[in-house]
């Protein structure tokens, strides 16, 4: 058992047949996004029986299959959650994450919406530490823009087919070096309004970051794919009129008059930690940030007339993505002109990752040590 402020202790079994250093530079030279996972992982388990003890077991073990029973609650009723985080190398071989008491913080709110139990953030963020100091070798040097992606998830592992929350949960930490999320880099994305799926309804799982909610996104993707488009924009699920997010990213606008505007939490969106560090960087740009329902016709219309300026979707994976065209079943609608230059995207991008890789001061207190 654990109170909220001291963390558990973690055992730490190494893996014996440990990645080559010669492997992990040959891997990190060119890691894509989650295609290899570390030596070690994180489990924690969870037992909410009468005389279960709760949270017991935290340990790094060797990266490897968990053994679950066809029965066990998440295969048949999803009930799961993650995160998605990064570990930076900083100049002087330090390694450091971003912004982890909100990952922890959002993590707890995803975990009673799935009725999941809450871990606390200061095991939560033990848990990075341990996975991080264990696998430090595979955090990429700093100086570009790779880190290694980590991916806090938690899982019923309870074998019963009963529709309750489960009493037998897993919790774990599994990392993989990233390097651009979009294998097209910085290439605009190109975007399809998928009018026939909604990624989450009133009510329903939208602002947890659950497994189903990304599950529920793939189809307005296959959608976007067959009309030429790398992700679809989904609206709200009782109007379709409003812009809520692309499914794992969240979007902002630049108009002309230097506001910076993304929709507003409405329930369904996921509350982004870069969307609400962006929200906090847009001063230092003369930019005013705006959170506000946006119709999709807004979209058409000021890309047509050139009242927006910008778009650009976010996350902790691709970090900022600019955003071109947009697409519809019987139209399109850029707002690029001759010339265009995304220069708020890429400042705001180049701010972050400075904030991020240490180059510049952590004005806002963003940054947690890890090794
Ligand atoms: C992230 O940006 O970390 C995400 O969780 C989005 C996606 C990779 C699921």
């Amino acid at each position: 058992m654990t109170d909220d402020t001291t963390p558990l202790s973690f055992t730490v079994t190494r893996r014996e047949d440990a990645t080559s250093s010669e492997r992990i530079a040959q891997v990190l030279e060119d890691p894509g996004f989650g295609k290899t996972f570390t030596d070690h992982m994180v489990v924690i388990d969870w037992d909410g029986s009468a005389d279960g003890g709760g949270w017991s077991g935290a340990r790094v073990q060797p990266y490897g299959p968990f053994e679950i029973e066809p029965a066990a609650a998440v295969l048949h009723y999803a009930q799961e959650i993650f995160e998605g985080m990064k570990a930076y190398r900083h100049a002087d071989g330090s390694i450091w994450t971003f912004r982890p008491e909100a990952n922890a913080a959002r993590f707890a709110r995803s975990a009673t919406r799935l009725a999941l139990p809450v871990l606390p953030a200061a095991t939560f963020i033990e848990s990075l530490r341990q996975l991080v100091t264990a696998d430090q070798e595979w955090v990429p040097e700093s100086g570009g823009e790779k880190a290694l992606y980590l991916r806090p998830f938690m899982f019923a592992s309870e074998a019963f087919l009963g529709v309750r929350p489960a009493q037998r949960v897993t919790y774990s930490v599994i990392a993989s070096p990233a390097g651009a999320y979009f294998p097209g880099g910085l290439k605009p994305v190109t975007l399809w309004i998928s009018t026939d799926y909604a990624r989450a309804g009133a009510g329903g799982t939208g602002a947890a970051k659950c497994g189903g909610n990304y599950a529920s996104s793939l189809a307005g993707q296959i959608e976007g794919a067959e009309h030429g488009c790398d992700q679809a924009v989904f609206l709200d699920s009782s109007t379709h009129t409003y812009i809520e997010e692309l499914g794992g990213m969240n979007l902002f606008f630049v108009t002309r008059d230097g506001t910076l505007v993304t929709p507003e939490l409405t329930g369904s969106i996921l509350e982004g930690v870069t969307r609400s560090s962006i929200l906090q960087l847009a001063k230092e740009l003369d930019l005013t940030p705006e959170e506000r329902r946006i119709p999709i016709q807004e979209w058409k219309d000021g890309a047509a007339s050139g009242e927006i300026r910008e778009i650009f979707a976010c996350g902790t994976a691709a970090v900022i993505t600019p955003v071109g065209e947009l697409r519809w079943a019987g139209g399109s609608v850029d707002h690029r002109r001759d010339g265009h230059r995304d220069t708020y995207a890429e400042a705001i991008r180049a701010r972050l990752l400075d904030i991020q890789y240490g180059r510049a001061e952590d004005t806002y207190g963003w940054l947690t040590r890890l090794v």
